[in-house]
């Protein structure tokens, strides 16, 4: 049994928690928050150690990978440390805010043969990585274009906007992620925001709307239609078009039953609330993708490289918004 330290005992932390203690292969040896009801509640409910301090976990020598779900401007100190102490990492996104801490943290690892994945999620979607699988076996012939909807069902709260980083820093980061999944490396992104006029987000000096668009080394396109809150749910959707057709993969809902009346036909009971609902299956497939990666002594299908170029475009984004003009990359 692989023993897995988990740093951050939030929001996320809880649904990793399960994954762990659910896929068979590995066991929750320590929950480490400095909220310790948070910690020591969690750890509780899974036997395992707790601690406020996520040095105890990440120093103990019989652990074997070290979890790392905690606030987001946490996360290079404590890759940095888990890697330093000979730990296998699989981290949330984003590796960070700020591309000189990622540069820098990546510095002081490079040389010890790091193992690093990063938590992009939607990559281990069943329907999203089924269409993915099925374009890269040439189904649709060359892909031309992709179409990523991700809108949130209502925006976080204000204090969360403010330290969030922005919405192309903090929520597009799992869109250039997954249109990086989809066709490679970007070269060229141009994007436009808007706030609304919501107090709240003119307050944060962020976005309500955003749609991106990127080209990449062979000409295919992109577009990403964001949007901060959506009356009919989260609305998490995406489609390959290529020379032979397109592969769509639509809304979720709880089931595959609809109605037909005199006003409606094919009505469809709410999509999936939001992403603990709807990307459940898709945390459990990234960690058995970790433990397989371990098992195989390989690289993880999405590691620290993935993390920063979905920065890199995320800067280009906001760069492209102050700018009005299309920003051309490199790392992307
Ligand atoms: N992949 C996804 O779908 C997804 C979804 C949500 C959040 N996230 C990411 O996960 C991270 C956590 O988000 P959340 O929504 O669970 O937040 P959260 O606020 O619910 O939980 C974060 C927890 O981290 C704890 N923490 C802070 N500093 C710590 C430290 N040094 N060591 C250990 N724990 C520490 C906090 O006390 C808090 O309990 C963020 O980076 C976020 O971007 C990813």
């Amino acid at each position: 049994m692989l023993r897995v330290a988990l740093l951050g005992a939030g929001r996320i932390g809880q649904v990793h928690a399960r994954s762990i203690t659910e896929s068979g292969e590995a066991e929750l040896a320590w929950v480490c928050d400095p909220v310790e009801t948070a910690a020591s509640t969690l750890a509780g409910r899974y036997g395992a150690k707790w601690s406020p301090e996520p040095g105890d976990a990440i120093e103990d020598a019989s652990v074997d990978a070290v979890l790392i779900a905690s606030a987001t401007a946490t996360h290079t100190d404590l890759i940095r440390a888990s890697v330093l102490a000979g730990r296998k990492v699989l981290c949330e996104k984003p590796i960070d805010l700020d591309m000189a801490r990622i540069d820098a943290c990546w510095a002081d690892i490079a040389g010890k043969a790091p193992f690093v994945m990063l938590g992009f999620n939607r990559r281990f979607d069943p329907t999203f990585r089924e269409v993915n699988e099925r374009v890269k076996a040439g189904e649709i012939g060359p892909i031309r274009a992709l179409r990523v909807t991700s809108r949130d069902p209502q925006p976080p709260p204000g204090a969360y906007l403010a330290v969030s980083g922005g919405m192309f820093r903090d929520m597009t980061i799992h869109d250039f992620d997954m249109a990086r999944f989809f066709l490679g490396q970007i070269v060229e992104v141009s994007a436009v925001a808007s706030h609304n006029n919501d107090p709240v987000f003119v307050a944060a000096g962020d976005h309500a709307q955003a749609i991106v668009t990127m080209r990449n080394t062979d000409g295919a396109l992109c577009t990403i239609v964001n949007s901060r809150s959506c009356a009919y749910g989260y609305d998490q959707r995406l489609e390959a078009f290529g020379d032979l057709g397109s592969l769509e993969a639509g809304n979720l809902t709880a089931t595959a039953v609809r109605a037909f009346n005199a006003k409606e036909t094919e009505a469809a009971g709410p999509v999936l609330n939001f992403f603990l609902e709807r990307y459940l299956p898709a945390y459990k497939a990234e960690f058995a993708e970790f433990l397989a990666a371990i098992r195989e002594d390989r690289e993880p299908s999405v590691g620290f490289a993935d993390g920063r170029a979905a920065l890199v475009l995320a800067e280009a984004a906001i760069e492209s918004v102050a700018t009005g003009r299309v920003v051309p990359v490199t790392g992307g």
